[in-house]
């Protein structure tokens, strides 16, 4: 019986996991046709005899992103949204600049692994492992290096030198999406309710309502 238990445990795991990944494509290609109002997992297909080079073809990742805001600190992404070509191919890149000093904050994505590589400057990065352990792997890159943030894991970048910093990730969705952990937390729409918040990190009101006027 417990073994029972155990097996079915790991075939649960198992197709949890699968689940966690992109379909596998049942064509060459899907080139999103963002016209359409059909809604399904991902965008509806063009037709495939009307596809053209240009589909699949993004120009302007060699253009630095403006960093002048308060986290210096700048997104160029490549995901399906800009690149209809990548409908249902489960990949996406982006670049990113950072001032002197600026960061990525923390962020999750939710459907993708990031691998990430600098072009320029030096970087740190660092992600958070899960519970109960928590544990911070950190690092600081430079030029050439390469780093991973598992799917679904905290992480941020920050560049820890005095001249701009440029990185290039790839990710493994053609849709990464984003949750930023300050902005999800106190900054939702409607607001959490200042008793959840004050509970869960164990703060007064005051301080509760001075980040949630932050975000
Ligand atoms: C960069 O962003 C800042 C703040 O939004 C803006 O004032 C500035 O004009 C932008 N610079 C360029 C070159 O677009």
């Amino acid at each position: 019986m417990e073994s029972q238990i155990i097996a079915f445990c790991l075939l649960a795991m198992a197709c949890t996991l699968a689940m966690a990944f992109e379909p596998s494509p049942l064509q060459d290609f899907c080139v999103a046709d963002y016209t359409s109002s059909a809604r399904v997992n991902g965008l509806p297909c063009l037709d495939s005899k009307l596809a053209q080079a240009e589909h699949f073809t993004y120009s302007g990742l060699h253009l630095a992103g403006n960093t002048s805001n308060p986290l210096g600190f700048s997104v160029t992404p490549v995901t399906v949204a800009q690149l209809p070509g990548l409908n249902t191919l489960g990949i996406a890149l982006v670049r990113f600049d950072y001032a002197p000093w600026g960061i990525a904050p923390l962020h999750v994505h939710p459907r993708a692994t990031e691998i990430i590589t600098v072009l320029e400057g030096s970087i740190q990065v660092g992600f958070v492992t899960s519970n109960p352990d928590n544990k911070l792997l950190s690092k600081v890159l430079q030029k050439g290096d390469v780093f991973i943030f598992p799917m679904g894991l905290v992480h941020f970048q920050r560049n820890v030198g005095n001249g701009n910093a440029v990185s290039i990730s790839a990710l493994s969705s053609q849709n990464p999406g984003i949750v930023i952990v300050a902005s999800s937390v106190f900054g939702s729409v409607p607001g959490i309710d200042d008793d959840v918040l004050t509970k869960a990190f164990q703060v007064d009101k005051s301080t509760i309502d001075n980040l949630k006027a932050r975000f």
